[in-house]
């Protein structure tokens, strides 16, 4: 049984969604909630998986002025969520912001994003950012981390660097997992979960490797080996 293997519900409809909660039982508690499910279900599919004793990674993205990134959060946070993300390059302000909403709500921690994990080196000059993913993902680490942030989402790229920048005890939550047993799917930069346990991750976020495959449940168990 672990919650540090998040599997990502992205699926269109909440009976798809509520099948592989169904298939993964007991072992699993943790699944992210993602804007497209979000989107087609609204959030009774999170208070669904709360009242179920699951833990929900609300995937929100916020990218917004404080005001509405804190409303987000506070929102996250009476939904019964226990993580929520909030895109680091809004500024300190807004990370300030969103660790404030999430006070009332003990279970709730605030994931800054940092770096998206499909833009590369090359991509950051049409953003106006440079010079590296890695050296952009330290600065915006340091920021979230100064803000207050309970941890950040990054590549398994980076989190062995975010080990050594964030204070202890922060949550490096990394998506972008393959399993080694199973085919690739469209992914380009990719890491196993021993990989990403080995860099440092505190969780991962596993999506169709899991939700795909032909036994969802061994792929689970296979992805949790990693952190028990
Ligand atoms: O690729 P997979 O199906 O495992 O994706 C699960 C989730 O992880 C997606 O919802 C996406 O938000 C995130 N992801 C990511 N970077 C990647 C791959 C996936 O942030 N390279």
């Amino acid at each position: 049984m672990t919650n540090k293997v998040i599997v990502a519900l992205d699926f269109e409809t909440r009976a798809d969604a509520m099948a592989l909660v169904d298939a993964l039982g007991a072992e699993a508690i943790a699944y992210k909630v993602g804007l497209q499910m979000l989107t087609e279900e609204g959030p009774s599919i999170v208070k669904s998986l709360v009242a179920m004793g699951k833990q929900v990674f609300l995937d929100l993205k916020v990218h917004e002025i404080p005001n509405s990134v804190a409303g987000a959060v506070a929102a996250a946070g009476k939904l019964g969520a226990h993580m929520v993300t909030v895109h680091a390059s809004g500024g300190s302000a807004v990370l300030r912001s969103a660790v404030n909403a999430a006070k009332p709500y003990p279970q709730l921690r605030v994931l800054a994003l940092t770096v998206i994990t499909s833009l590369a080196d090359q991509d950051l000059p049409e953003i106006g950012l440079a010079p590296s993913v890695s050296q952009q993902v330290e600065r915006l680490a340091r920021l979230a981390a100064g803000a207050g942030c309970h941890g950040v989402v990054a590549s398994v790229q980076e989190a062995a660097l975010l080990t050594t920048i964030l204070p202890s005890g922060s949550l490096i939550v990394t998506p972008g997992i393959h399993l080694p047993t199973t085919a690739q799917n469209d992914q380009s930069r990719t890491a196993s979960p021993a990989d990403a346990a080995n860099a440092g991750a505190t969780h991962i976020v596993i999506g169709r490797a899991v939700t795909r495959a032909a036994d969802p449940r061994a792929a689970f168990t296979e992805a949790a080996r990693a952190f028990s």
